[in-house]
């Protein structure tokens, strides 16, 4: 990895066993903290006051590092908007034995500028020095609308779904209940878990919530569960240090070789404990793969949902999903993608053709990553 230009914040780690799953590869939520402190260090440097985590885009892994290896991310302000930023993020793993380089993500995510008092951060706009600098700045406000319009795109296509038929997945009974991978786990927020303003790092709280979803995809397949991606997801408000997060976890639906579990995180200060009247702050949703002792791919059983909510989990599972295939679709197709897109029911997508054709733009410029990325498609995408 080339050394920072101006405005990019590099951080270089090397993997310990402190830093590893049972299997010796690079823990999934170690990661996530390391890409958010990065990306909270980029925003600073832009804002010049404390930032705190808004979202996070798609972020799918590539690749695997274990103990050993050398973890290097960099990160950088892409566009200022109002208040908020989006911060690129890239993830290589390098092995210093081997002499290799390998890029395990690509990720995107929003960065708030803290107010000071009342008095809300106007960001000043962003030095534009490459051919690069531009183009990410005119996508990065089209990954904005994306952003901003995802949870209508899911709720529109929640209505459809419950327009038109209820049937199972593809008319297929599934066998499994869910029951079993109902997790729940707890955490007090403490200082080392906080910037100097007592705000909970948005990637401590990620990582908590990738280690309940882990225990609840390994009670599904009883092998080892790694995580593929996580979707899209908003901190839809603030926790702070003396917060007591509780985190409640269950697999909302399979796909062949992989699982769609959804994590709820709810946060408590003393007097909301004791009345039991907690803040919703963060739904997530991670996509597991799992393998066996012989490290095949473990294949997951269909799930049977039997209560109301059950239901209406498998079938968001579902949602989420084609709004995934959609974007990485229109990604890994380059010229031959059509500008009328047909995983929507209405055609009511969340990519305009605006959009389409500035990620085409991207897409087909060569060395840009997460196009040989997502080209290795993975069978549930
Ligand atoms: C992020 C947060 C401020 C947005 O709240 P909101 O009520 O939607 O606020 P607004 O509508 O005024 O939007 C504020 C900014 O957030 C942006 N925003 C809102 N939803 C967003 C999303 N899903 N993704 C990215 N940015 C988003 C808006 O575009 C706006 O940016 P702008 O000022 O540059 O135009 C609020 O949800 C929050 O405080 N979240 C907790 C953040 C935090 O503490 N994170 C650390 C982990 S707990």
């Amino acid at each position: 990895m080339e050394p920072p230009a101006p405005g990019e914040v590099l951080m270089s780690q090397a993997i310990q066993p402190a830093h590893a799953d049972p299997r010796g590869e690079l823990s999934a939520g170690q990661l996530l903290k390391w890409i958010d402190t990065t990306a909270c260090l980029a925003a600073e440097k832009h804002a010049g006051v404390s930032c705190v985590t808004a979202s996070m885009d798609d972020i799918q892994f590539e690749e695997t590092a274990r103990v050993g290896q050398v973890i290097s991310i960099k990160a950088k302000v892409t566009r200022a908007f109002s208040t908020s930023m989006e911060i690129s993020v890239k993830v290589i793993v390098q092995d210093t034995f081997a002499g290799t380089e390998k890029l395990v993500s690509v990720a995107f995510s929003t960065f708030i500028a803290k107010p000071v008092g009342n008095e809300r951060i106007h960001l000043k706009p962003v030095s534009l020095l490459t051919e690069q600098d531009r183009v990410e700045h005119s996508l990065a406000s089209e990954r904005r609308k994306i952003r901003l319009q995802h949870e209508e795109t899911f709720k529109n296509l929640m209505k459809e779904r419950s327009k038109s038929d209820d049937a199972i997945g593809d008319g297929e009974e599934g066998t499994v209940s869910t029951k079993s991978t109902s997790v729940q786990s707890i955490e007090l927020v403490l200082p080392p878990h906080a910037n100097h303003h007592g705000n909970t790092f948005g990637g401590q709280i990620m990582a908590w919530m990738e280690t309940v979803a882990n225990i609840s995809a390994s009670r599904l397949c009883q092998a080892h569960p790694f995580l593929k991606s996580v979707d899209m997801f908003k901190f839809r408000g603030p926790s702070t240090v003396g917060d007591r997060l509780v985190f409640s976890a269950i697999v909302n639906n399979t796909f062949e070789t992989c699982v769609e579990v959804g994590v709820r995180v709810e946060a408590f200060d003393c007097q909301e404990w004791a009345k039991d009247q907690g803040r919703h702050i963060n739904s997530a949703f991670l996509i597991y793969g799992a393998v066996d002792d012989k490290q095949e791919l473990v294949t997951f059983p269909r799930i049977k949902p039997v209560s109301k909510d059950d239901f209406r989990r498998y079938y968001g599972a579902l949602a989420r999903k084609r709004i995934r295939l959609g974007r990485k679709y229109i990604i890994s197709h380059k010229k031959e993608v059509p500008l009328r897109v047909h995983w929507n029911i209405n055609n009511q997508v969340s990519l305009s053709d605006g959009n389409v054709e500035a990620l085409q733009k991207l897409a087909a410029k060569s060395g840009w990553e997460i196009t040989s990325a997502s080209e290795k498609v993975l069978p549930d995408h």
